[in-house]
């Protein structure tokens, strides 16, 4: 059975269609993220998953059980869930164990003092039980606000954007740390980000939204190398766009020719390929592995990657192409390469009509 199940829920501020017609599920102690840029409606749909906000159409089942459908609404504090937000706030006066224990309400002290305790040692901070927020660094108050939230042994973790107040290297380690955490206690948990990396680095299953509307949901590399649209493939990085037309089966473009898959004869399309699919070949590779040839306008050194910006001669004005490239690789501007492709990271979407 599932933990939390929307079923054709929709929500409105006003005019706004902020939720449409979300059907989601999400398994027994499944972690999935709710990815996408801001603004799509991932912070409502957590906050209808917590009964934050009145349903307005759909229903709404936590292990089963109807939470909301428009008649009913179980209250936040009876739906079984943790929730941690991006200003988790802890209480300033209350130490470390007293924040954690004050969600355990309605059970005697002592039993509460063991919840807490044990639910600090999940997240490594039973030495501080005593301290309170104000001696603690940023990502030890997070831990202590995941714990507070586990403590209750909720059914369900709802977390907004829980790491985004963190610098990067304390996020990194931080959302590792949660990550364990997380799975260690079985919970089902729904995160929000709209940071593509944090959400691969987390998730069982993505959930991509974009304008209140789920685009695709899947495994990280369904969504990466199985994207159901142009903008799940642009929005997990850098991508280039060439634009083309179906003509006589084939579509044609600077890069070399790629298969119409749906699209029909004559439609506009868009292929979009990754930077890392394309290759720059050693001039004695085989000429049907080349595609194209290319001439350097640019190269820069990003760390783990080089970005090679590359000219292509097409029809028009010339193809600019981003090629990335693992560790350090600086061609001279103006030198020029044969590319090759992988083609299983090209997609062909029908173009915008806009
Ligand atoms: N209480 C509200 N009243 C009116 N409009 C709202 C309210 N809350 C959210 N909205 C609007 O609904 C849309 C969805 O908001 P939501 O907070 O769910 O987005 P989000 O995906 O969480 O974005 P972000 O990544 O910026 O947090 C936005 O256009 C937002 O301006
Ligand atoms: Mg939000």
């Amino acid at each position: 059975m599932s933990t939390l199940a929307f079923e054709g829920v929709s929500h409105a501020y006003g005019k706004l269609a902020a939720v449409n017609n979300v059907t989601l599920t999400v398994d027994d102690g499944e972690l999935v993220c709710l990815l996408g840029p801001s603004g799509c409606g991932k912070t409502t749909l957590l906050r209808l998953a917590a009964g934050l906000e009145a349903l307005q159409q759909g229903r709404i089942l936590i292990n089963g059980q109807v939470m909301a459908d428009g008649r009913r609404d179980v209250p936040p504090e009876e739906r079984s869930i943790g929730l941690v937000f991006q200003d988790f706030a802890l209480f300033p006066h209350l130490n470390v164990r007293d924040n954690v224990t004050f969600g355990l309400r309605g059970i005697n002290r002592p039993t509460r003092q063991k919840c807490a305790q044990s639910a600090l040692k999940q997240v490594a901070m039973e030495d501080y039980a005593e301290a309170f927020p104000h001696m603690l660094s940023g990502g030890q108050q997070q831990r202590v606000a995941l714990a507070r939230a586990l403590a209750p042994q909720p059914q369900l973790m709802l977390l907004d954007e829980p790491f985004s107040g963190l610098d990067v290297q304390l996020r990194q380690e931080v959302r590792d740390q949660a990550l364990h955490v997380l799975k260690a206690s079985g919970t089902a948990t729904v995160m929000v980000t709209h940071d593509p990396e944090e959400a691969m680095f987390m998730a069982d299953r993505i959930v991509l939204m974009y304008r209140g509307q789920i685009q695709q949901v899947g495994r990280p590399e369904d969504l990466y190398f199985k994207p159901a649209n142009a903008f799940v493939a642009s929005f997990f990085g850098d991508i280039n766009r060439i634009a083309a037309r179906v003509e006589e089966g084939r579509i044609r473009t600077a890069l070399g020719n790629f298969d119409q898959g749906a699209a029909q004869e004559g439609d506009l399309v868009e292929v979009l390929v990754r930077p890392e699919a394309i290759k720059l070949l050693p001039s004695d590779s085989p000429a049907e592995a080349q595609r194209a040839s290319g001439q350097v306008v640019a190269a820069k050194f990003l760390g783990r990657s080089s970005l090679i910006h590359l000219s292509v001669p097409d029809a028009s004005t010339g193809l600019h192409l981003h090629v990335r490239v693992p560790g350090r690789f600086l061609p001279k501007d103006g030198e020029t390469f044969s590319i090759g492709l992988d083609t299983s990271q090209a997609f062909v979407f029908p173009a915008k009509a806009e």
